[in-house]
C-alpha cells in the first residue's frame, strides 16, 4: 500500500480552504493509502503562539480531523510533536538545505515581509516539512496550492540525500485538487482565504455558525456584472464563490453555470449559503460530540505510536547511512 502524509498548523481557526484544499481529500485517499495526518505543533511555534490558545487550537484541529471524516482506525491521527523522529530528521535535512533554497520560498518571504525580526524557525520550516514527508517515505501529499513549493523542496531533498548517501527516500507527489487548490478571500479575490487574516468576514471558519455563514457569503465581494460565469481572470469573485459551491456540492462548474444563466447574483449566494451550511453543520455537530467524548487523547496516542514505528525505522536507516554511530 503506498503512503499519504500531510499535516494541518493549530495557529489559527480552521477555514473552509483548508477543508476544500487538504481536508477533504484526506478522507478521499484513506481508503487506498496507509495514511496519516498530523496536527503540526512544531510547524505553527514559528511564530508566536500563546501557549492556552496553542493547545486549544491543537486539540480543535485533532478533532476536526476525525469530524470531516477521517477514520481512526484507518489513518493515523496523531500531534507532530508525539513522534520525536520529524525534529531529527528534520535538522539533519536543514544540513543538506542551501540559505539561498529557503530564501526564494515565497511563504517565507510573505511572512517576513515587513517584521524587524525573523524567528530562525520561520526560514527553516521546509525544511522540517520535507522531515514529515520524508520521515514515511511518503508517496503522496495533499495540499492546496500554497504548498507546492515546500514540497518541491521535499522532492530536492529527497533526490540529493539519495546522490549522496545511496538510494534511500521516495520521491513524494503533490496531491493539489483541480477547482479548490486555491481558495481565495470573500472579501478580496487576490488573496488566498487564511485563518491569519485580521477580517473575519475574509474566511468562513468551519465551526462558524450557519448565521455567520450566511451573512458572510452574503457580503460577499462580486464583480460588477451580473451573471455567474466560471472566469477567473474576468470575474475573479464570482468564480471563487463558484469553485466553493462546487468543492461543496459535488456539482461541476459547468453544471453551476447552466444551473444560474440568466439569474442574478443574489439567488446563486443564497443558494451557495445553504450548501456550506449543509457541508459544516453536521461535521460541526461530530465536532462537538468528538470534544465531549473524551476520546481525542487515545486516539492521538496510537496514532503517534504507530507512526512512530516506521518514524523511527526511517530515522535509524539516515543516521547509518550518513555514518553516524548507533548505539549498541
Ligand atoms: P496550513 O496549516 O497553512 O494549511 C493546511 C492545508 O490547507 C491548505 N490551504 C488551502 N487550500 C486551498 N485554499 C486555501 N485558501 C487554503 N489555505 C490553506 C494548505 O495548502 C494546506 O494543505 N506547511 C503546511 C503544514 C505542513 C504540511 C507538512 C503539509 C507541515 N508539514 C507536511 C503537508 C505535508 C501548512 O502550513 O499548512
Amino acid at each position: 500500500m503506498k503512503t499519504v502524509l500531510s499535516g494541518i498548523q493549530p495557529s489559527g481557526k480552521l477555514t473552509l480552504g483548508n477543508y476544500i484544499g487538504a481536508m477533504k481529500n484526506f478522507v478521499k485517499l484513506q481508503n487506498d493509502y496507509a495514511c496519516n495526518f498530523m496536527v503540526v505543533d512544531l510547524h505553527a511555534i514559528t511564530v508566536a503562539q500563546d501557549p492556552k490558545a496553542l493547545r486549544e487550537q491543537s486539540e480543535a484541529v485533532a478533532a476536526l480531523f476525525i469530524a470531516a471524516g477521517i477514520d481512526p482506525g484507518k489513518a493515523n491521527v496523531y500531534m507532530q510533536s508525539h513522534v520525536p523522529p520529524h525534529a531529527e530528521l528534520g535538522w539533519i535535512l536543514t544540513t543538506l538545505t542551501s540559505m539561498g533554497e529557503l530564501e526564494r520560498m515565497t511563504q517565507f518571504k510573505d511572512k517576513a515581509a515587513g517584521k524587524e525580526s525573523v524567528g530562525a524557525g520561520l526560514f527553516v520550516y521546509p525544511s522540517l516539512m520535507a522531515a514529515d514527508i520524508l520521515v514515511y517515505n511518503a508517496d503522496l501529499v495533499p495540499v492546496g496550492e500554497d504548498q507546492k513549493q515546500h514540497l518541491e523542496l521535499a522532492r530536492d531533498l529527497a533526490s540529493r540525500f539519495n546522490h549522496r548517501f545511496g538510494e534511500y527516500f521516495t520521491s513524494p507527489d503533490p496531491y493539489i485538487p483541480e477547482v479548490g487548490a486555491r481558495i481565495m478571500s470573500l472579501d478580496d479575490a487576490s488573496k488566498k482565504m487564511s485563518k491569519s487574516n485580521p477580517n473575519p468576514g475574509s474566511y468562513i471558519a468551519l465551526l462558524d455558525t450557519p448565521d455567520e455563514i450566511r451573512k458572510k457569503i452574503s457580503r460577499a465581494t462580486t464583480d460588477s456584472g451580473k451573471e455567474v460565469r466560471y472566469d477567473p481572470a474576468e470575474k475573479p469573485e464570482i468564480s471563487n464563490l463558484m469553485s466553493i459551491y462546487s468543492e461543496c456540492s459535488g456539482k461541476s462548474l459547468a453544471e453551476i453555470q447552466n444551473e444560474y444563466e440568466g439569474q442574478m447574483y443574489g439567488g446563486f449566494k443564497k443558494d451557495l449559503a445553504e450548501v456550506a451550511v449543509s457541508v459544516l453543520e453536521p461535521l460541526q455537530k461530530r465536532y462537538y460530540e468528538i470534544r465531549e467524548s473524551g476520546q481525542l487523547y487515545d486516539i492521538l496516542a496510537k496514532g503517534a505510536d504507530r507512526a512512530m514505528e516506521t518514524a523511527s525505522r526511517t530515522l535509524n536507516d539516515v543516521k547509518e547511512r550518513m555514518g553516524f554511530l548507533l548505539p549498541r
